[in-house]
């Protein structure tokens, strides 16, 4: 369930003890009605859009501060500054901290970001000197506030609207596609790179990609983050 929720509420949910919470408008309703037997609303107060705030909380990974606009980065590390707005990825959640670190331990080169939401990864890969960087998503508002959040921290980003599984990918050294576990194994013979850094999935899971052998898999408390490298 929190995996077909990454993909569906990508602005963000709780989880409590007993159920998970969606902050959404009526057509998320719907979707999620479509995709669960089980769902139960309640109107939220007023205010609720700058609820989520709360929940933004900087994360350091390596060298890297990543936090949103109205905190201070901590001084000595790089800062990722992300707002995300409607778009996934504060830069909090498990899967992105685990596919930073596995960025980290790669070589500088030329980089696509698969999925990117706010920018995230794409941001820290161009702070941490990757060029060109290159980030798509097939949601309007995520390539929104990429391209806004990368204004903001000074970087210089090619971001588009596309779709991974469909459209044709930008040939990198290294991509990262922070996505669903079917994405990330139709990825296997579309994308051109180096280095493939996965996640979006459980630590249950285990994407098969051809062409790809995977040389790294890192774990969260529910997530898991895989390297793979070009056979
Ligand atoms: C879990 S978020 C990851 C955001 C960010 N990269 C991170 O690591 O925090 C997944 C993003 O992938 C996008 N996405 C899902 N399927 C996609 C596809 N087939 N092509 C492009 N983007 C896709 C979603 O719109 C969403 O913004």
């Amino acid at each position: 369930m929190v995996a077909q929720l990454l993909e569906l509420a990508p602005a963000g949910f709780l989880e409590e003890e007993n159920a998970v919470v969606v902050y959404t408008d009526d057509a998320g309703l719907a979707e999620l009605r479509a995709q669960f037997d089980q769902v139960e609303v309640d109107p939220v107060l007023p205010g609720w859009e700058d609820e989520w705030r709360r929940f933004h909380v900087p994360v350091v990974v390596g060298p890297l501060w990543i936090g949103p606009p109205w905190l201070e980065s901590q001084p000595g590390l790089t800062p990722v500054v992300v707002d995300p707005g409607r778009a996934f990825g504060t830069g909090a959640h498990e899967t992105t901290r685990l596919c930073l670190e596995l960025l980290l331990e790669l070589d500088q080169g030329s980089f696509l970001d698969v999925g990117c939401g706010s920018g995230v990864l794409a941001i820290a890969a161009a702070k941490l000197g990757f060029a060109p960087v290159h980030a798509l998503d097939v949601d309007e508002s995520a390539v929104d506030a990429a391209r806004r959040n990368a204004k903001a921290n000074g970087v210089d980003l090619d971001v588009k609207r596309a779709n991974a599984t469909s459209d044709s990918l930008p040939q990198t050294d290294v991509a990262a596609a922070n996505v669903t576990l079917e994405t990330v194994e139709a990825l296997g013979p579309r994308i051109e790179a180096t280095h493939l850094i996965t996640s979006g999935y459980l630590v249950a899971d285990e994407p098969r990609l051809t062409r790809f052998h995977r040389v790294e898999r890192r774990t969260g408390e529910r997530f898991a983050a895989d390297l793979f490298a070009r056979e």
